[in-house]
């Protein structure tokens, strides 16, 4: 367990900086990859440790993979061309790996065994073991198929309507790589509008698929075709120097190339709300939609924070629980019980963890409620493994009038390996 101690003394943060590859379209990137038939070479891939998990188990089971500098070449043979693995499919840290895997794996003729972490061992997998169960998958598990290692022996599938208790792409996505090889429609009715990465992805590989208001409909049996792909900066990894740049003092810093698709960009408008000096500038291109961020030092104030908002900032709630400490009157984030099953229980490990700093924010049911503006102290905090969390308490390091310590620092390799050099590369 690696720790770091950041003594940064409340510096400015100035310049121009480009986050890594959205994890979210580097994983789907991949897999949409393995699946078709030809080449895909993708561009900006994010060589994360969970992306990198993705890629481990599609090589298990048998896609050739290349990695160049620049590139990921996936030489795909369509859904036939995946084998029986001969080994365990270890998805490590990714939720995204296991989740979106299994709607793959329940379809394919062959046995495969799926494990992950210690995080991923505590994480529902029943949100998307039932669902597919009724469209005839065979997946067994501990607790009934709620939790890792999972067991898939593969049948064939056939399409359902499935209302989603709760909003999550992952679900979502499982459901769609499922329909795609089942027998007839498969249809999504989601509660509340969630990423549609794998929706775009469907449709850039030569696939279709619909939308009816909150439902998805997807046909099975469609080929899919090899392509290029360029993945945009991670908004999710831009949010933690959006957040710096606008809490810290004289300080303007812009990031480029930022993935801007709309259901992404709750984190923009949040800062907008509390007051921001925020600016977007969206580039001219189709497909994920892209653009450059710049952000000054501002004044902020608490908003509240819930509804469907909240899917659309799902990952950035631990930086906005730091922004709102820095914001005058109360923030309040609710309609969010979600943070409990991600990498950690996100409404305790953040809360928690401010509290060490002097943050005064409190936990609720579905969320918390911060009030500001209050200066952070230092001290010693963890990341519990969670990558987001890391790179929140290291942002806050940047405010602290004390050092910070951080355990557990590894887990920021997840989502962003280069996230200190990036910071390093602002302070003035
Ligand atoms: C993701 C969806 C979200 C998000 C996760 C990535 C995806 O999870 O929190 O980091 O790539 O589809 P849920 O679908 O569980 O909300």
């Amino acid at each position: 367990m690696k720790q770091i101690e950041l003594n940064l003394k409340q510096p400015a943060l100035k310049g121009t900086i480009e986050v890594p590859g959205d994890k979210s379209i580097s994983h789907r990137s991949v897999m949409f990859g393995a699946l078709a038939a030809g080449k895909t070479t993708i561009r900006h891939f994010l060589k994360g440790e969970d992306c990198l998990s993705t890629i481990d188990c599609f090589r298990k089971l048998g896609v050739e993979i290349e990695e160049t500098q620049d590139e990921i070449i996936v030489h795909g043979k369509g859904w036939d061309g995946l084998v029986e693995p001969q080994e365990i499919l270890d998805a490590g840290n990714s939720g995204t790996t296991t989740r979106l895997l299994l709607g793959i794996l329940a379809g394919r003729p062959f046995h495969s065994v799926l494990v992950g972490d210690e995080s991923i061992a505590k994480r529902p997998m029943d949100r998307v073991v039932i669902p597919l169960s009724q469209m005839g998958a065979r997946i067994a598990g501990r607790e009934n198929g709620r939790f890792t290692p999972l067991a898939v022996q593969g049948a064939p599938l056939a399409g359902i309507h499935y209302e989603l208790p709760v909003a999550s792409a992952q679900v979502k996505s499982a459901l769609l790589f499922a329909g795609l090889q089942a027998e007839g429609e498969t249809r999504i009715t989601e509660p509340v509008p969630t990423r549609d990465h794998t929706e775009k992805m469907i449709q850039q590989f030569g696939g279709e698929v619909k939308r009816e208001g909150r439902t998805i409909v997807v046909a099975g049996g469609q080929p899919l075709k090899g392509t290029e792909v360029y993945v945009p900066g991670d908004i999710s990894s831009a949010a933690f120097f959006l957040v710096a740049g606008a809490i810290t003092a004289d300080s303007e810093v812009e990031l480029v190339n930022v993935g801007l698709n709309p259901t992404r960009t709750g984190i923009i408008e949040v800062l907008t709300a509390m007051g921001a000096d925020v600016i977007v500038k969206p580039h001219e291109t189709a497909g994920e939609g892209m653009g450059t961020v710049r952000i000054r030092s501002s004044k902020l104030r608490g908003i509240e924070i819930g509804g469907d908002l909240i899917p659309r900032l799902i990952d950035e709630i631990p930086i906005i629980a730091l922004l709102a400490t820095q914001a005058d009157g109360k923030t309040v984030i609710k309609d969010a019980e979600e943070l409990k099953v991600k990498e950690t229980n996100r409404i305790d490990t953040v809360v928690n963890e401010l509290k060490k700093l002097g943050a005064k924010i409190e936990a609720t049911e579905d969320g918390m409620i911060i009030h500001g503006k209050t200066p952070l102290t230092g001290g010693r905090v963890s990341s519990y493994g969670d990558h987001r969390i890391g790179m929140m308490l290291a942002v806050a390091a940047a405010i602290a009038s004390e050092p910070v310590i951080i355990d557990n620092i590894e887990a920021i390799a997840v989502s962003y390996p280069e996230f200190f050099c990036d910071l390093e590369r602002l302070i003035q």
